[in-house]
């Protein structure tokens, strides 16, 4: 399973990619806004710490906007990953830039049916977004169920289960458990996955006995 880290925020990011565990990042023009950031620059900044994806959405929703916005930001870097809405407009500037060779993340999807309709598109990723499902009492895990079912049944398609709008650790795990290929998480959500209190406790419990012996390693 491949970790993507969801901000904007470049200290974050450099923070993470010094762990080693971090496979990629998602931004959107919301963590952009946030970020205070000029875009472009922010993504080139990004993918000199990652050599991984680096998702950088269109800003335009219009077919003949988004194409132009998409190739510019192709441009960047290699590793750039061309992120556009789940709409007719989106798909067809997907399947166009995918033949040309770029990556991309088919955002806001909140269906098995669209699912179906990037994989056709050729993504290279399709964002499902739990939390938000969630959100609105829906089973935002269910979907991601259902996609990698789906997907399963048609190795011809290349396209990857990157499981996003996650807001806490048990996502990241059922997602593992269903086979998802990424996650994306906010730097919170990855800083949890390394807590548990009986670690603290026994790690506790382990540097005091060791100071008993009063021997040392080095
Ligand atoms: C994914 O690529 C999106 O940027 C993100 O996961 C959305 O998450 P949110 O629902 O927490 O805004």
């Amino acid at each position: 399973m491949k970790f993507f880290v969801d901000t904007g925020d470049i200290n974050d990011i450099r923070d993470l990619a010094s762990t080693g565990l971090l496979d990629g990042v998602t931004t959107n023009p919301s963590l952009i806004a946030k970020s205070g950031k000029q875009f472009l620059p922010l993504i080139k900044e990004i993918c000199d710490v990652v050599s991984g994806p680096v998702s950088a959405e269109v800003a335009a929703t219009d077919y003949d906007t988004m194409i132009r916005e998409g190739r510019k930001l192709a441009g960047i870097a290699e590793n750039v990953c061309v992120k556009v809405p789940l709409t007719p407009a989106g798909l067809k500037v997907c399947k166009e830039l995918s033949d040309e060779g770029t990556q991309v993340n088919v955002t806001l999807c909140f269906s098995a049916a669209q699912a179906i309709l990037a994989a056709k598109a050729g993504a290279t990723f399709i964002s499902p977004f739990v939390g938000r499902l969630d959100d609105i009492g829906q089973d935002g895990m269910q979907l991601i169920s259902d996609i990698v079912t789906i997907y399963g049944n048609y190795p011809e398609w290349n396209t990857e289960v990157l499981v996003a709008s996650v807001r806490h650790p048990m996502h990241i795990v059922d997602a593992a458990m269903m086979g998802a290929h990424v996650v994306t998480c906010p730097p919170d959500v990855i800083k949890k996955l390394y807590s548990h209190p009986l670690t603290d406790k026994g790690l506790a419990a382990f540097v005091e006995d060791w100071k008993k012996t009063g021997q040392s390693i080095l």
